[in-house]
């Protein structure tokens, strides 16, 4: 007799049945929602490239904080996009700077919440740079220990203003150990970091840079990215990130970087975290605004698919919506 006595099919065969042998669950908990914030009154620019998101004035902001909320969305991480940029990104560790005052404000109006910032100084530096720009005779580069100090600063004003998570992004060397120290001399010893460990140069990036005006105005962030050839080094940025004090690491972007939240995921007992970065979600928006896919689908199978490489949280541009659908709306 030819037929099968080991039938896969057995365990698909209802859903009731699917769901009692589900192995991978994705829930509200486990999604963060970028928020951009902006300086004026009655700011909502959607940002050309990345339908249904906008940057916000505080005063706007409030909407869109209520409809977050109202979807069961609890954390939000924030970029802000200040009026005044220059050389060394002053407006990043201005304790009344655009950052400031969001964090301050969303903390006020929803004590609840887990406020992420991003800490960088990209969004506010007139030449687009992560870090403060060195120039020699041989060309332009990015002084590490230099940066170190701004961004710390950076990370201690907005841990002031009641941020209860500091996500640097900038890929300095030594970034997490330089924060740790200089929360923890502040007084925010308790201020876990959400650290960008792994984070790629990346054409998908493209998007999130119109969004915050952070284009790098020459060359390119390839000294301090990492080459998206390399899955090794990823595992050297990992471990020192853990090493100086890291509470959380993270890959990014999401997509094409699965197999580095797997690699993490296994090596590692931190929680991971990934970004579903902008040109991620643009390519979805797309095509589903040409009616080529089914959105709703496709988003909850990729965000399924990146829990299911390893990772505990996603950042995602879908948060609300997906909140939405997985409620069954
Ligand atoms: C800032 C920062 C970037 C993103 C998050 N933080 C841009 C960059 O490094 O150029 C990208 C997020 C996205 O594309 O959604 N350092
Ligand atoms: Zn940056």
């Amino acid at each position: 007799m030819a037929f099968p006595t080991v039938r896969h099919r057995r365990l698909r065969s209802s859903a009731a049945m699917r769901n009692l042998v589900r192995e991978t669950s994705l829930g509200r908990n486990d999604l963060i929602a970028p928020i951009f914030v902006t300086e004026g009154e009655g700011v909502r620019d959607e940002i050309s490239s990345m339908p249904g998101v906008y940057r916000w004035s505080l005063d706007t902001m409030e909407k869109e904080l209520a409809e977050l909320a109202g979807a069961g969305i609890q954390s939000v991480l924030i970029f802000g996009i200040p009026d005044h940029k220059d050389a060394t990104g002053t407006s990043a560790y201005d304790d009344n700077g655009i950052v400031q005052r969001a964090i301050r404000k969303i903390k006020a109006l929803y004590p609840d919440f887990i406020v992420v910032a991003d800490t960088c100084l990209c969004e506010f530096t007139d030449h687009g740079h992560c870090g403060v720009v060195h120039t020699t005779e041989c060309g332009a580069d990015i002084d590490n220990d230099e940066s170190l100090d701004l961004l710390t600063k950076t990370a201690v004003s907005q841990a002031k203003a009641g941020a209860d998570i500091i996500a640097p992004s900038n890929m300095m060397d030594g970034f997490v150990a330089a924060i740790r120290q200089g929360l923890d001399e502040a007084g925010f010893s308790n201020t876990p970091v959400m650290s960008y460990s792994v984070k790629y140069s990346s054409a998908y990036y493209g998007p999130f840079r119109e969004a915050a005006q952070s284009s790098p105005q020459f060359g390119d962030r390839k000294t301090y990215q990492m080459d998206a050839a390399n899955a090794r080094e990823a595992l050297r940025e990992a471990r020192t990130d853990a090493e100086e004090g890291a509470d959380f690491l993270m890959v990014k972007p999401g997509l094409a970087y699965l197999d580095i939240v797997r690699m993490l995921r296994d090596r590692f007992d931190l929680p991971i975290v990934v970004y579903n970065v902008s040109a991620e979600y643009s390519m979805v928006k797309a095509a589903a605004l040409q009616g080529w896919i089914d959105e709703k689908a496709i988003v909850l199978e990729t965000l399924t698919g990146m829990k299911r490489a390893g990772a505990d949280l996603i950042i995602t541009y879908h948060a609300k919506d997906a909140a939405r659908w997985l409620r069954g709306e």
